[in-house]
């Protein structure tokens, strides 16, 4: 098939598209690689294209046969900290693009959500697709709002499908050290300290993430009488944890002693989910946290990985919107130590005007003289 992967340079997207090649798939992958275009292999079925998702057109979708819908801004403390970039990216440019998508003739629309939609439910509450969600932050609220802007669009020449992700771990490319498994095993490999949010008794469904990666690659294929305009949760029920429980998953996987170091308020979010629904379609989840430990204590001990600031999405994104507001303070004639020809050119023609002649002259007066 023709896949269009938005999101292709993020965590989940750069193992999805190695694995959708080494299918035989065709991919285009979409993003505005704010973590690195250098991710993704080179290959001849790839077409990286940088795109914002927000301007998405048409001809983006020329002779493509599905979609899988990655691009978000992909975390709590990010969509709190960029509220109304998260609701345009993951609300209203997921909608659009599947819009988009139908109208171009694509077949499938594959919407990789989150399980947080869930929020909190009682202890004794396992939550199906059809059970009362409860979003708590403006992360899931847009993942909801997006659910319900695509169901709508499926038919019988569209087919949709919505898939509610468990919390992912595990390594890959664009690698998050923002999520509990992997920040929890960077932590205790590096200092001997597991970092670990209270208080500890929440529950959360884990999947790793080369298993969320074949469940958006199953749903390509799967009968479309079976999954159209449907909602999945994605995961397995012996990847459910008590966040402490988890803590000690991870430890047994390390196989030495750490300490335990407790951070933030106790967390609100708290959910088991039901994954009868996908298991009844024959999928199953292949890994554990024990191989996503593993896999992640590889790549730091061949120093393929590290902790820099791209592996914690937020302080990623503050750290480009500073530089971006920095730049534009200090950018003159387009550059900043480079100054093009044309510029000088002007100058030397012209003398000082101050910023009468705004068409190539940029001098400002910064402060009144003997202010
Ligand atoms: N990782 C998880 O635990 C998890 C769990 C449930 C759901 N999800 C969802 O899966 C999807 C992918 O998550 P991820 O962990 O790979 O996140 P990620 O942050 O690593 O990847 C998101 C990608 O989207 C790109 N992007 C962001 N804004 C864009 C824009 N305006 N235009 C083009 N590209 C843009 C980024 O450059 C990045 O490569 C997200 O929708 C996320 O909410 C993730």
């Amino acid at each position: 098939m023709r896949v269009l992967v938005t999101g292709a340079g993020g965590y989940i997207g750069t193992t999805l598209v190695p694995m959708l090649l080494a299918q035989g798939h065709t991919v285009r992958a979409v993003d505005r690689y704010f973590f690195g275009q250098h991710l993704l292999p080179d290959h001849p079925r790839l077409e990286m294209l940088r795109e914002d998702v927000r301007r998405l057109a048409p001809i983006h979708f020329k002779g493509i046969d599905a979609v899988i819908d990655l691009a978000a801004i992909s975390n709590d403390p990010s969509g709190e900290q960029f509220q109304s970039v998260t609701w345009a990216v993951n609300h209203r440019a997921r909608v659009r693009c599947a819009e988009l998508a139908k109208a171009a003739g694509v077949k499938r629309y594959v919407l990789p959500s989150s399980c947080s939609i869930y929020g909190f439910l009682p202890n004794d509450v396992i939550a199906s697709e059809d059970t009362a969600t409860n979003p708590l932050t403006t992360y899931a609220r847009a993942n909801e709002k997006a659910e319900h802007g695509v169901l709508p669009l499926a038919d019988d020449d569209f087919c949709v499908v919505v898939l509610r992700q468990s919390t992912v771990y595990g390594y890959s490319p664009r690698m998050r050290l923002d999520l509990a498994v992997n920040g929890m095993t960077y932590g205790a490999w590096k200092t001997g300290k597991l970092p670990l949010m209270r208080d500890g008794s929440q529950w959360r469904p884990m999947i790793h993430v080369r298993d969320t990666a074949a469940a958006q690659i199953f749903m390509l294929t799967a009968p479309a009488e079976k999954v159209n305009g449907r909602i999945f949760n994605v995961g397995s029920d012996s990847e459910t944890y008590r966040i402490k429980d988890l803590a000690d998953a991870v430890v047994s996987a390390l196989g030495r002693p750490v300490e335990i170091e407790w951070y933030g308020d106790a967390d609100h979010r708290s959910y088991r989910v039901s994954f009868d629904r996908i298991e009844a379609l024959g999928w199953r989840t292949e890994h554990n946290v024990a191989h996503g430990v593993r896999g992640i204590v590889a790549a730091l001990e061949n120093g393929t990985l590290d902790k820099t600031p791209q592996t914690i999405t937020l302080e990623w994104y503050r750290t480009l919107t500073s530089w971006h507001e920095r730049i534009k303070e200090l950018e003159m004639y387009g550059g900043i130590l480079d100054v093009p020809a044309a510029a000088f050119a002007a100058l030397n023609r012209e003398g000082f005007r101050g910023n009468e002649d705004a068409d190539h002259r940029e001098t400002e007066m910064v402060r009144e003289p003997g202010e």
